[in-house]
């Protein structure tokens, strides 16, 4: 059976093209599985997973928690907050105390960019980056160009466009090193104080016109604006920005194609998106938190068959 070329996944930028098809393809496996009547696999059950989060989350959280018990893998969940790290615990300590009562994997969300990258060089498990700071969140970037792969066939060629805040946003730069090792063609679009600075060494255009941006497109690819991230204003008003950088139903029915619409979640309605386009039957916003679940099995899965 194929492996990984990685042991730990801390961000896509540490994968190839054959590492993504193969999550693909194993995810492919367990969507048939999560669409079963009964919707378990045993091929878990030796694997202990705890779940430790630093910073609030819904989607991946949860995610990560079903895609667990659906192998049938023990899980444990961990959240800062209530935790002794507000006694002042180190993330090494905490993380050693856990894996002390025998766990084999650690998902990791935190606020500071490369925790994750750290953990691994100093903890005996392996580590899912499920988003640092503003640096990676390698699952949902496979997440998404699975969806696109679904919807559309096929990533290599497509042309897609990530708008907002690419500055603060872990979402972008995972989506951008994925889609590019796929072969797609990849856009920014925001206001220039929210781009970072030489992003086209990336490999990708910077448009600041959203409207030339989504007629380019086959994919728009919407963010939200990351106002924890921000200690100062990056443009003069939430209703400005909305006017230049937001996507309504006026402006999608003014194109000259069916583009489809993604978005990572959390939305905040009317602002980047408004409940018409979100709503859309050209948005495939909850097939890609479906998807989650399958992308993350498969993660989980083919990391396991490594420790195993
Ligand atoms: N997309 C995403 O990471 O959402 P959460 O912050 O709710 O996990």
């Amino acid at each position: 059976m194929s492996e990984l070329g990685v042991k730990h996944l801390l961000g896509i930028k540490y994968l190839n093209e054959k590492d993504i098809q193969l999550i693909f393809k194993t995810a492919d496996h367990f969507k048939e599985v999560i669409n079963r009547s009964i919707k378990k696999v045993p091929s878990l059950r030796d694997i202990t997973i705890a779940n430790i989060f630093f910073e609030n989350s819904t989607r991946t959280k949860l995610s990560f928690e079903l895609a667990e018990k659906r192998l049938s893998a023990d899980v444990i969940n961990f959240s800062a907050a209530q935790s002794s790290v507000k006694k002042g615990e180190t993330l090494i300590d905490t993380v050693n105390n856990i894996l002390s009562m025998k766990v084999d994997m650690v998902v990791m969300r935190h606020p500071n960019p490369g925790a994750g990258i750290f953990l691994s060089k100093h903890v005996d498990a392996a580590i899912i980056n499920a988003g640092d700071g503003a640096h990676e969140h390698p699952t949902q970037a496979l997440l998404d160009s699975y969806s696109i792969r679904e919807k559309l066939g096929d990533v290599a060629g497509k042309n897609v466009v990530i708008v907002g805040d690419i500055l603060h946003s872990r979402v972008a730069l995972s989506n951008i090193f994925a889609l590019k090792l796929q072969g797609a063609n990849v856009k920014v679009c925001g206001p220039k104080t929210l781009i970072p600075k030489h992003v086209e060494s990336l490999g990708v255009t910077v448009e600041t016109d959203l409207i030339k941006a989504l007629n380019w497109c086959d994919v728009a690819n919407m963010l939200r604006i990351q106002n924890e991230r921000m200690d100062i204003s990056y443009f003069p008003t939430t209703r400005e920005y909305t006017q230049q950088f937001g996507i309504n139903k006026k402006l999608l029915d003014s194109l000259d194609k069916e583009i489809v619409i993604m978005h990572p979640g959390p939305i905040n309605r009317g602002v980047e998106i408004t409940s018409d386009v979100a709503d859309s039957k050209q948005s495939i916003i909850l097939n890609q938190v479906e998807n989650g679940v399958a992308i993350r099995m498969a993660v989980i899965y083919l990391l396991a068959s490594i420790i195993k």
